[in-house]
């Protein structure tokens, strides 16, 4: 049984990670038990899994130090991870497709020479655990593919895969997130019978009441530090939101009031399609609303439909009148931009020069007759490289030379050409430094400041309480409630998006 109840089996000290200007992490600690439950929360963005990936081995913190069993360990790798008993699933899937569940569960799990078991052996091993689930799994036969299955089916083969693995500490980062609340029950029996056989578990979830159903104590983080550690069974729900985000007050944002006159500029009625369940909004010409709520709610699905890149049905107005939007053409066609949230992949063409990716969006609007004007492009691309600071060699450089921001920058300026009345922010300044983050917030600002309506999503509630003068919090693809002007603060956010508190009584 367990030794030592009151000594961590792990501690980690000072742990360190930059990603370019962005703190991560910023000297954060966490020393958990065998035999506990531990919860990591901190609002969207506060480093709950930097922190599970370093102790993963699959993120290399600037610095850390790190004790297991009360002996100093380096973590080098997620092999060197799994050698010391560390073993996680996150909430992102990565069962191999096209290799059985069994094979999925024994991969890993006491490696032979040979890589895989020999069937006989897995079975031994694997089957009595797939039985343990199979509640939660229902119809799961051990030679079917894995990419067959359910992604909730493939969620908890990742979870007994790690369990198979007889860790010494088990990271489960939002791996419920996905499951029904039937088979999160399952989930979580389990995990009281590993604790109870004296693992760790650190537990992350965004939905509180989980986290105070099953965790013995929490670790709190606010911006890549840790501010407490505490008993679950001696606080509140209502306590650990406002330790989540501290005394955060709505102060530092310097609050606008829209003119009375403002236009209805954008109107959406019941959008339904992936992932969004009826949602309707209207947006003011100079307004700037914000998506809210837990990540994975809809906020990505809404931007994309309005942008025509994914199939909904409802009805937008834009100015007043109907369009449909099947494309994004059309979408552009009715001055709709997106800025994509993951530049390097969606945004841009990294080989082909600035000037080519700032043009290549408003070219259509600004040719003469249908034939181009290469003097007008290279003089709004100009224009558009001053008025955005951004910091190029030239025009003709690839943007593969430019910094993040600078290419973040560059998305912006290509949509920004086409003159859009309603622009659509996916998760603007995600990996930006602080510096860039700043320029795209006065940027926004003088969208909206020329009439432009602007529709954010981000996975940092700060930055919303930042740049917004509403918030709409979505839940399961629906909009569950409305924050509005001073209002907008991170407690706030968070104790919507966990619903709790006045988050239940909101419309
Ligand atoms: N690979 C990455 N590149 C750039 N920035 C990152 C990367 N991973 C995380 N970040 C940033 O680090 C901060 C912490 O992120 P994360 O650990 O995922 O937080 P949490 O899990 O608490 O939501 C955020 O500002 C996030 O944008
Ligand atoms: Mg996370």
């Amino acid at each position: 049984m367990t030794t030592g109840e009151k000594t961590p089996v792990l501690e980690m000290r000072g742990v360190s990670k930059r990603y370019g200007g962005v703190r991560a992490l910023d000297g954060a600690r966490l020393a958990a038990r065998a035999g506990e439950v531990h919860g990591l929360l901190g609002p969207n963005g506060s480093g709950k899994s930097t922190l599970n990936k370093v102790l993963a081995g699959s993120v290399r913190p600037d610095t850390a130090e790190i004790s297991l069993g009360g002996e100093s360990v380096r973590i080098g790798s997620p092999r060197a991870a799994a050698a010391l008993g560390v073993a996680a699933v996150y909430q992102q899937l990565s069962v191999l497709p096209d290799l059985s569940v069994l094979d999925n569960l024994v991969l890993g799990a006491e490696p032979t020479r040979a890589g895989l078991l020999s069937r006989k052996a897995a079975e031994a091993l694997a089957l009595p655990l797939l039985e343990r689930l199979s509640g939660a799994l229902g119809e799961v036969r051990p030679e079917q593919l894995a990419g067959r299955l359910t992604p909730s089916q493939q969620q908890l083969i990742e979870i007994a895969k790690a369990v198979l693995r007889r860790p010494r500490i088990l990271i489960l980062d939002e791996a419920t997130a996905s499951l029904h609340r039937d088979q999160v029950q399952v989930v979580f029996d389990l995990v009281r019978e590993l604790r109870d056989a004296g693992c760790c578990i650190l537990f992350v979830s965004h939905r509180l009441d989980e986290v105070m159903a099953l965790c013995d104590r929490a670790t709190i983080l606010r911006s890549g530090q840790t501010v407490a550690t505490v008993d679950i069974a001696e606080t509140t729900p209502e306590e650990l939101v406002r330790t989540m985000v501290g005394d955060v007050q709505a102060a530092e944002r310097g609050h606008r009031e829209l003119p009375e006159d403002a236009p209805t500029l954008l109107e959406v009625e019941h959008l339904t399609g992936s992932g969004l369940d009826g949602v309707s909004l209207t947006a003011r010409a100079g307004e700037v609303i914000g998506l809210g709520g837990l990540q994975g709610q809809g906020q990505s699905e809404l931007l994309q439909a309005l942008f025509g890149a994914v199939r909904a049905s409802g009805t937008v107005r834009v100015a007043g009148r109907q369009v449909r939007i099947g494309s994004p053409r059309q979408a552009r066609r009715h001055g709709i931009a997106l800025v994509p949230g993951d530049r390097g992949t969606q945004g841009l063409m990294a080989a082909r020069p600035i000037q080519e990716n700032l043009s290549i969006a408003s070219l259509g609007l600004r040719s003469v007759a249908g034939a181009l004007v290469p003097a007008r492009e290279r003089a709004a691309a100009r224009r558009m490289v001053d008025a955005l600071q951004m910091r190029i060699g030239g025009l003709d450089d690839p943007v593969s030379s430019l910094s993040g921001g600078n290419a973040q920058k560059v998305v912006f300026g290509k949509w920004l050409l086409t003159q859009p009345r309603v622009v659509l922010l996916d998760d603007p300044t995600k990996g930006v430094d602080i510096g860039a983050k700043g320029e795209i917030y006065r940027i926004i600002r003088r969208l909206v400041a020329d009439g432009a309506t602007v529709i954010i999503n981000s996975s940092e509630d700060r930055e919303l309480v930042t740049v917004c003068d509403r918030v709409l919090v979505l839940f399961e693809g629906r909009v569950r409630s409305e924050i509005v002007g001073e209002q907008i603060t991170e407690e706030r956010l968070v104790a919507q998006a966990l619903r709790i508190g006045e988050g239940e009584q909101a419309a």
